[in-house]
């Protein structure tokens, strides 16, 4: 469960988050922090989102006070083509905090099968961890970065390929702490994508993708590819697949890892 209290003293008012807003429920915190009556620099949050929002138009399943289900709201001024330097940093910190929480109870090599899958889904082998929507349809720059980590579900509806740390570890997952660790990672490196460093955050997330060469299908809403083979991770946003002796590079869509070439 959320300790508001914890959260509120440890992070509101320093540069990264200005305001908390704890809901006990709500249907999305992403739609919520859309409203123009909530500042940038908010970081909204519930113990229960009964209806939230998944990239592609897909639901976003978690369960009552088991896991982290939040959005912050930013301002910054990014182009069109630089908007995917924001998906990459936060997939990268997302990454990189849920490894070190991994990292107490796992070996290198189990480690190991924790990944970003493009565009910014973390997977523990072909299981969703971690995902992330953000929305930048907003005025002014300002951009809704909403994240829901499965913590300590054990459950997940049929048809969902999903876990969650607990079911990796075997351990209960302090959230508060989890986002806090979280937060702090933003909070440090944040100036990296207000200074243009977008060279750097994209080679970082690039490294922790583990999936150029392996085997895919992709949907790309247009129509599907099997058996593609992913060729490489492209600093414009896209992805490059070949399929027999065609290569087509994708700036958006689904993509399943099938297995190795
Ligand atoms: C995806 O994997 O397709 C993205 C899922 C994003 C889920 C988070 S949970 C908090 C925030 N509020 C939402 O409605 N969605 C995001």
């Amino acid at each position: 469960m959320v300790d508001i209290d914890k959260i509120k003293s440890s992070i509101e008012g320093n540069c990264f988050i200005s305001s908390v807003h704890y809901l006990k429920e709500i249907d999305s915190t992403n739609t919520y922090a859309s409203d123009k009556n909530i500042s940038v620099d908010s970081l909204i949050i519930t113990d229960h989102q009964f209806s939230g929002k998944g990239r592609l138009d897909r639901s976003w399943e978690s369960a009552k006070d088991l896991n982290l289900t939040f959005s912050i709201k930013k301002r910054l001024t990014l182009s069109p083509a630089e908007n995917h330097f924001l998906v990459c940093f936060v997939s990268f910190y997302v990454f990189r905090t849920v490894y070190k929480e991994l990292e107490e109870s796992l070996t290198e090599n189990e480690l190991n099968k924790l990944f970003i899958k493009w565009p910014n889904d973390i997977l523990f082998d072909d299981k969703k961890i971690c995902g992330i929507l953000v929305e930048s349809k907003l005025p002014s720059n300002e951009y809704v970065i909403g994240i829901g980590i499965n913590c300590n579900q054990k459950v997940f509806s049929s048809g969902i390929q999903a876990t969650s740390i607990f079911n990796i570890t075997g351990k209960q997952v302090d959230i508060n702490n989890l986002l806090l660790n979280l937060i702090d990672s933003f909070s440090e490196n944040f100036k990296e994508l207000l200074t243009s460093e977008f060279e750097n955050i994209f080679k970082k997330w690039k490294k922790t993708t583990k999936i150029i060469g392996k085997v895919c299908s992709f949907d790309s809403g247009n129509g599907t590819i099997t058996n593609g083979k992913i060729i490489d991770l492209k600093a414009d946003g896209s992805i490059s697949i070949q399929t027999g002796e065609t290569l087509t590079d994708f700036y958006s869509g689904d993509i399943r890892i099938t297995g190795f070439d």
